[in-house]
């Protein structure tokens, strides 16, 4: 596309570049180089023009186009295809589709905004313009019960991210909550399609309440949720967090799938805001509380009762009690 082509010139670029350079590059008239321009800043780049001398890009906005996420990634497998929408029901929804249609493993789905967000356990997911709503395809030649591991995994790599970016104190309750002072950041939804041996598809599903304003959109979130913008203050880039949440999450999942979940178990333990805390688990079958022990090799909660006895927590809601 012309466009993008104009665009990754200038954003080569550090000083002018002619009309005519651009022209000849882009393999267009000028006056369409001058149309493209235009149309660009309408889409909200900023691009100087010096006459006689030529266009400088000054400021890139925070848009989600495969374009934009992609210049400047650094993971290779995923995020190697990127499918970018303004609004869709569930990313799950489109990511699945495309997955049964056979897309390339990696390939990334990314939404402005969600009409019919899915949480776990059938929860709905509130996902208003701001946030990052993405999904993942993957295709790891693993057993199905794998998808704990995998869970835990994209937690730790979220975790990662917001510290490093943000440097805020990110820590993850069982099995895949991120939260920064106690308040929900992100959530994550693995969902696995195959046979009893094998995986087929993973469809690994990522919310991050990124630039959200609870209070705006559902006050009553605010009780357990909150935002980085909120932490912070300020706004911060969607796109920059895409790209360094998918670096993160390619070196977590090579490690996984070279069969070494112990590593990421143990950075999982070091991020865990519930290890070593009198849990409530509220299970299909049942609820109890308990002190969190530990994670097992499959990621799943071991909790000791007051008798002694350690329950294995496969799924389920887990609150941390404060006494
Ligand atoms: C949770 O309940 O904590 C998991 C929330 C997962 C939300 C993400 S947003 C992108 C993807 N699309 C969905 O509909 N859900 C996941």
């Amino acid at each position: 596309m012309t466009k993008t082509k104009i665009l990754s010139i200038l954003k080569k670029s550090k000083k002018y570049v002619s009309g005519e350079d651009l022209a000849k590059k882009a393999e267009v008239s000028r006056t369409a180089v001058w149309k493209h321009i235009e149309a660009l800043k309408r889409g909200g780049y900023r691009i100087e023009a010096k006459p006689k001398v030529g266009y400088r890009l000054i400021e890139t906005p925070d848009i989600l186009s495969p374009f934009e996420i992609g210049s400047g990634l650094k993971s290779k497998i995923l995020g190697c295809k990127i499918f970018c929408f303004k609004e869709v029901t569930s990313t799950q929804e489109i990511a699945k589709k495309l997955a049964v249609q056979d897309c390339v493993e990696g390939t990334v789905v990314v939404a402005e905004k969600q009409t019919r967000g899915r949480g776990r356990i059938g929860r709905e997911w509130v996902s208003p313009l701001g946030g990052v709503w993405l999904s993942i395809v993957l295709r790891p030649n693993l057993p199905p019960q794998y998808a704990q591991r995998i869970t835990l995994t994209t937690s730790v790599a979220v975790a990662k991210t917001v510290r490093r970016l943000y440097g805020l104190n990110a820590k993850i309750k069982w099995p895949n909550d991120v939260l920064v002072d106690g308040y929900k950041v992100c959530g994550v939804l693995v969902e696995a399609s195959g046979e009893a041996d094998r995986i087929n598809y993973m469809v690994v599903g990522v919310g991050v309440n990124l630039n959200v304003d609870f209070s705006m959109v559902k006050p009553n979130l605010s009780k357990t949720a909150t935002s980085i913008s909120q932490i912070l203050g300020r706004k911060v880039s969607r796109v920059e967090f895409i790209r360094e949440f998918l670096f993160e999450m390619e070196k977590a999942y090579i490690t996984l799938t070279k069969n070494r979940f112990n590593q990421i178990l143990a950075e999982w333990r070091k991020l865990s805001e519930t290890l070593g805390c009198r849990v409530k688990v509220i299970s299909q079958k049942e609820v109890f509380t308990g002190e969190a022990l530990d994670v097992d090799e499959d990621g799943y909660l071991l909790v000791r009762l007051k008798d002694g006895t350690v329950k294995r927590v496969v799924s389920g809601d887990v609150s941390i009690r404060k006494e």
